[in-house]
């Protein structure tokens, strides 16, 4: 396997690894935290309708009460604030500002965002927007969704909603959140909201959310009040061959193509990876690429945000030994590195996070990167207080800062990192039963509990602003 030296762990080393000037915070998303699903005009989403689909969502759960944040949001704030985060990046959802996904901007939906950049900015907090974290309006959805074109285009129209009413405000701005989830998990797999199993639906969703963001950054940046930062955040990993033979470094790059240079390539470069357009072109699939989509899509971007979970090691070997499947398309399978496993069965791999990091500065230079989400699902166990001393989650939090340490060493241009999650929150399919909070939730009580691990990253970075 091809990795870097393993990181050093600890916490005086990060100190002093990690540069100056480094943004520390944490993430959330609408769906994940808000509830309030049905006041001041939301309209339902993608993962409301998706969550009645009886066996879609672990338990039946929903996001209708999730964390109440929607109600409880200055309390949440003063959270971010006492954990001494610097930066919240957080996402808006669609249907409570433009319901029906077309139109002018609902005020009451947009009000609550509006409270929240204040209240963000009145303790001290740099509030980071996502504009689009999965939660498409059911009626764009019945519109045809992510696989027409016209999606795109409502998108860069709600983008301007909020950016019209926030970029007064708001200095850092994503568009999409991990266009790959709601491409595949949502239209190929079905594991995510709309549940869809259409390959060349999700081939043509993954160009028109590229699109989307194109069109929308082009429009934002035009009508940037100040220099801003726009950007978008992918997630990506390191694939790694499972040996030198030619049908494993084959299965790796297959990988590697449809699950980062299919997004990195024309949003930087201006054009589609040509092995990935022969892979797809082979099984019968194309990108529905229109005159000029490309120069729009490559629109300049200021930061690029990563979420880094877990690596991967890639065979093109079948169990029985052969290297293509019943309709003669080449085997691509992962095999276990044999590591550690957070409780979403994840293996934890740090290297494969600054060997990616590494990578992408070489292969993409000159883009200033912030892992906008990094963290780890562990079956918490609460004493009656609710405190739940999270080693495993902590070690994460270390041995990722530290691959981060080690990127930033090897030449990576990285400005900050982001904890996933302020909150145990709705985990998508996953319900509520995986956790991924540095702070607990009590879903009974609706009570907040900082865990060990937020105390962690508290006290790290203070030492590190103190140094
Ligand atoms: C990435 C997604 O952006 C976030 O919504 C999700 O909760 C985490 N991964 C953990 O799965």
């Amino acid at each position: 396997m091809n990795t870097s030296a393993a990181p050093t762990t600890s916490e005086a080393d990060l100190v002093t690894r990690l540069p100056a000037a480094f943004r520390w915070g944490v993430a959330t998303s609408a769906y994940q935290i808000e509830g309030a699903v049905d006041v001041d005009g939301r309209t339902p989403s993608i993962w409301d309708t998706f969550c009645r689909v009886p066996g879609a969502v672990h338990d039946g759960d929903t996001g209708d009460v999730a964390c109440e944040h929607y109600t409880r949001m200055p309390a949440d704030v003063a959270l971010i604030k006492d954990l001494g985060m610097d930066t919240y990046r957080f996402s808006v959802s669609w249907s409570r500002v433009q319901p029906h996904g077309t139109g002018g901007v609902n005020p009451a939906g947009i009000a609550f965002y509006d409270r929240l950049v204040d209240e963000l900015l009145a303790q001290g907090i740099d509030p980071w927007v996502t504009l689009y974290h999965w939660d498409l309006p059911q009626e764009l959805e019945d519109a045809g969704g992510w696989p027409v074109r016209d999606t795109a285009y409502r998108f860069a129209d709600y983008s301007m909603l909020v950016f019209d009413a926030l970029s007064d405000r708001v200095d850092t701005w994503t568009t999409l959140n991990e266009p790959w989830c709601s491409a595949m998990l949502g239209y190929a797999y079905g594991a995510h909201a709309p549940g869809k199993q259409d390959y060349p639906a999700a081939v043509a969703a993954v160009h028109h959310l590229l699109l989307g963001h194109g069109l929308a950054t082009e429009r934002m940046r035009e009508a940037a009040p100040r220099k801003l930062d726009i950007g978008i955040t992918l997630n990506a990993a390191t694939a790694y061959p499972a040996s030198d033979s030619e049908p494993d470094l084959e299965a790796a790059r297959r990988a590697d193509g449809m699950g980062a240079r299919l997004y990195l390539d024309p949003l930087v470069h201006g054009r589609y990876p040509a092995d990935v357009i022969a892979d797809l072109a082979a099984e019968g699939v194309s990108l529905p690429v229109q005159d000029g989509d490309l120069a729009t899509i490559s629109a300049p971007i200021d930061v690029l945000g990563i979420n880094y979970y877990f690596s991967q090691q890639f065979t093109g070997y079948a169990e029985d030994g052969s290297t293509v499947d019943a309709a003669g398309l080449p085997i691509s399978r992962t095999l276990p590195l044999n590591r550690p496993r957070t409780a979403m069965d994840w293996e934890i791999v740090p290297e494969g996070f600054t060997d990616l990091l590494v990578r992408i500065s070489k292969d993409y230079p000159g883009l200033p990167m912030v892992i906008t989400e990094n963290g780890a699902a562990f079956d918490d166990i609460a004493d009656e207080t609710g405190f739940v001393a999270d080693e495993g989650r902590t070690a994460y939090f270390t041995s990722h800062l530290a691959a981060v340490a080690t990127a930033i060493e090897q030449g990576a241009d990285i400005r900050g990192y982001l904890a996933w999650s302020l909150l145990d929150n709705f985990e998508w399919a996953y319900g509520y039963e995986k956790r991924f909070g540095i702070v607990r939730v009590d879903y009974e009580t609706q009570q907040r509990t900082p865990k060990q691990s937020a105390l962690y990253l508290r006290d790290l970075a203070q030492q590190h602003r103190a140094r």
